[in-house]
């Protein structure tokens, strides 16, 4: 089995860095292969819409190559991002766009499993819309989209303030992990 975590912050060693390496630790403990991407030390340019993708390699030559790579890799993929302004962050977003090269060219991710880490400052502070942000891309990519699962089942795995002194959002993310290897085993 093998699980991708991708960091959506700008930051690669804040606090969603932290919740990834948790989870992938988590993981690793259960015999999983892992591999954390940074989207913070990669250069992604915005995709421009022109569609020329389909059939064909993305007109810009950047960092996304290593991601769809991974992407294809993976059996299931782990989206983390610390909530910005109630949302995904901008880079987050930017390579989400960007991977419409997988699902125009053959559905690429179809069947991988899909959980969401959400990071935010505040209780309250958006991280379930930013999971549902995620789940919204999971399902465009013909993905299964899963919460974090029992006891809590919510959106996903939610964590408010610093992870490290967050225990029922490292709770989640146990949750998270359990589920998706059991999603992905059955
Ligand atoms: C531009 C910006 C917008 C933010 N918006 C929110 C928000 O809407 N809700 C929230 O709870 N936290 C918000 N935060 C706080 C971050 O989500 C939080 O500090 C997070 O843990 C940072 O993760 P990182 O260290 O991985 O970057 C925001 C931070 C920044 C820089």
């Amino acid at each position: 089995m093998k699980i991708l975590a991708i960091n959506g912050s700008p930051r690669a060693n804040g606090n969603t860095a932290y919740a990834l390496t948790y989870a992938l630790s988590r993981f690793q403990e259960l015999g999983v292969e892992t591999k954390l991407i940074q989207l913070a030390e990669l250069e992604i340019k915005p995709c421009g819409g022109c569609f020329h993708c389909i059939g064909h390699d993305c007109v810009h030559e950047d960092d996304m190559k290593q991601v769809e790579e991974a992407m294809r890799w993976c059996d299931g993929l782990v989206l983390g991002s610390p909530v910005y302004m109630g949302m995904v962050t901008g880079q987050m977003k930017t390579m989400m766009d960007r991977s419409v090269t997988l699902r125009v060219n053959g559905w690429q991710m179809s069947g991988k499993v899909g959980g969401g880490i959400a990071c935010g400052g505040f209780r309250n502070g958006g991280q379930e819309l930013t999971l549902q942000n995620m789940q919204t891309f999971f399902l465009q990519q013909d993905m299964v989209a899963v919460a974090d699962g029992p006891h809590f089942s919510h959106s996903g795995a939610a964590v408010v303030g610093e992870a490290a002194k967050d225990p029922i959002g490292l709770q989640t993310i146990d949750n998270l992990v359990t589920k998706i290897v059991k999603t992905i085993g059955q």
